[in-house]
């Protein structure tokens, strides 16, 4: 029976580059959905660029430039890039789109009308004389902190964060005028109504969720959970649907959480599938997939649930929290400001795909954060790629090209390959399956290893010398059998060896399954799978 495979994958803001970090976190969504691809499952895998928000009006104010522009540049870059590293989405959209944001406030309404969003008075900083509250930008004030300029969240000069409250003398950066403090309207989510819920949740699925998924929602459960504004004094963002809150914004987080359902309703739509039975908690072949960065947890493990759940549909809720650590880049943390922040383009323009897919999924932060460096990740594409998979293939197709001008003659598959070749496609597959690819990266490596030591230890070579053409013939033909199970095998995390073995050797296209060759194979374009970097 074939499956039903929901994965979301974060959706990066669009206020930069992506960077490795993005990289290692993101990748696992992309290897799940090829394998399970490859499975012949109804996997629907999607995205997008988080337009809205701070950091991107942050970038707009930094570089002069309009929001729209400012994410419509990086949405743009992230597509390019996000195609360069081989990622196949079936929907990587962004949340500037009309689909999206009429989606997200039909299901504000819904929400409302399911009495989870309540209306609240909050102290704010008006102006009276542009008669209007002021969203945190809008205000100039004095840092409590240095005496330094400030806005309403952030010092400019000592960079602490602020609540709108501390700041001193402030006044409205639109009119001048001296500010006062007046009760604002505010729509609020009620997340303490889903505790209970929360924590079933947490208990269910702890063994399917990453360990620091568990130990982050549990903490914030623990500390606490509070009510969460839904609405923001902001003119960027997606309206707000009621009445008397035109001057408000839906907070980002919830608008760009309901990104995973209403791209994934759109990707149903456009294949005529019925997205409320697809993912629908009584569809019992259904898995859900969530793939990010662990500062994301929070937002994956509480607030999107409990949106899930109160609005209603009887969706499923996270199955799968595949949520990474940290990437340091030379021991050191990443940062834009220092300007040691690693671009996923600028690795691009060094190395191939499969060697950052590998690198970051052999090395990937997946328990605990880990250090990346360059030479490493050279180091590895060398030893694992050049001279273990690189080698295989390039040994015994040369040899063939030279000594029968690539012509490989059928012969048997050593039973005992078969049975091997059987056992990997399952336990490398349940590995994957739990989101452990460090684990099914190395099941992969020990298979290609193992190839090696076949042909070493049966030297087809001498066989030729002895004029022992049968045994030659049934050695090459189980090394070859053996690529064409690496191929399938290698997919997922490095998609261009896969389809250049593919490619060379006619071989039947992908599927997460024991390939079995016939007949005689002719050797086309033959070409080194991989070349050494200095
Ligand atoms: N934009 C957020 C970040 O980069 C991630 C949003 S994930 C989503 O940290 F699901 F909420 F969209
Ligand atoms: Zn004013």
């Amino acid at each position: 029976m074939k499956k039903d495979i929901f994965i979301g994958g974060a959706w990066p803001y669009a206020n930069y580059y992506l960077h490795v970090g993005h990289l290692a976190s993101l990748l696992p969504g992309d290897v799940l959905a090829k394998y399970y691809r490859g499975k012949g499952d109804n996997v629907i895998y999607v995205s997008g660029s988080d337009c809205h928000g701070t950091p991107i009006t942050e970038r707009a104010r930094k570089e002069g430039k309009t929001p729209e522009e400012i994410a419509g540049f990086y949405h743009d870059e992230f597509v390019k890039t996000f195609n360069n590293l081989g990622f196949e989405y079936d929907l990587y959209t962004n949340t500037m789109t009309d689909y999206h944001s009429n989606y997200v406030q039909k299901q504000f309404l819904r929400l409302k009308e399911n009495g989870w969003i309540y209306e609240k008075d909050e102290p704010a900083v008006f102006c009276e004389k542009c008669n209007k509250f002021l969203s945190d930008r809008e205000i100039v004030g004095k840092c409590p902190n240095c005496g330094g300029v400030s806005t309403g969240d952030q010092c400019d000069e000592c960079l602490t964060s602020l609540d709108s409250e501390e700041v001193l003398d402030k006044h409205c950066k639109i009119c001048g005028s001296e500010t006062v403090t007046r009760d604002n309207k505010h729509l609020y989510f009620k997340l303490t109504a889903f505790e209970d819920e929360l924590q079933d949740l947490i208990k269910n699925n702890s063994s399917l969720w990453r360990k620091n998924a568990i130990g982050e929602a549990q903490k914030y459960i623990d500390t606490g959970l509070r009510d969460r504004a839904a609405t923001r004094q902001l003119d960027w963002g997606i309206p707000v649907p009621v009445e008397g809150f035109e001057d408000k914004r839906i907070y980002v987080w919830i608008e760009a959480v309901m990104g995973y359902l209403s791209a994934g309703q759109k990707v149903a739509e456009e294949r005529g599938i019925d997205f409320d039975k697809y993912l629908s908690n009584d569809n019992k072949n259904l898995r859900t997939y969530y793939v990010h960065g662990k500062d994301n947890i929070p937002f994956h493990t509480t607030i999107f649930p409990a949106l899930v759940s109160g609005l209603q549909y009887n969706y499923r809720l996270p199955d799968y929290i595949v949520s990474s650590a940290f990437v340091n880049l030379n021991d050191e943390k990443m940062s834009k400001s220092k300007g040691t922040l690693l671009t996923a383009n600028e690795l691009l323009e060094r190395f191939p795909k499969d060697t950052l897919r590998f690198y970051f999924t052999y090395l990937g932060p997946e328990t605990h954060d880990t250090n990346c460096s360059v030479e490493e990740l050279i180091q590895c594409h060398n030893k694992f790629l050049v001279g273990q998979l690189g080698n295989f293939v390039n040994r015994n197709l040369g040899f063939i090209n030279k000594k029968f001008d690539g012509v490989i003659t059928e012969g048997e598959i050593d039973k005992k390959v078969r049975k091997a070749t059987k056992e990997a496609y399952k336990s490398i597959g349940e590995a994957i399956e739990r989101g452990e690819f460090r684990n099914a990266l190395s099941q992969i490596l020990e298979y290609i290893s193992n190839a090696n030591k076949y042909y070493d230890s049966n030297e087809p070579w001498v066989k030729v010398k002895n004029e022992n053409l049968t045994e030659f013939n049934n050695v090459t033909y189980t090394c070859v059998y053996m690529m064409a199970n690496i191929a399938n095998l290698i997919k997922p995390f490095m998609p261009d060896a896969s389809d250049k073995i593919k490619d060379m050797l006619s071989f039947a296209d992908y599927k997460w399954d024991e390939e079995v060759i016939k007949g005689n194979i002719t050797i086309k374009n033959f070409d080194m799978l991989y070349n050494r970097i200095d």
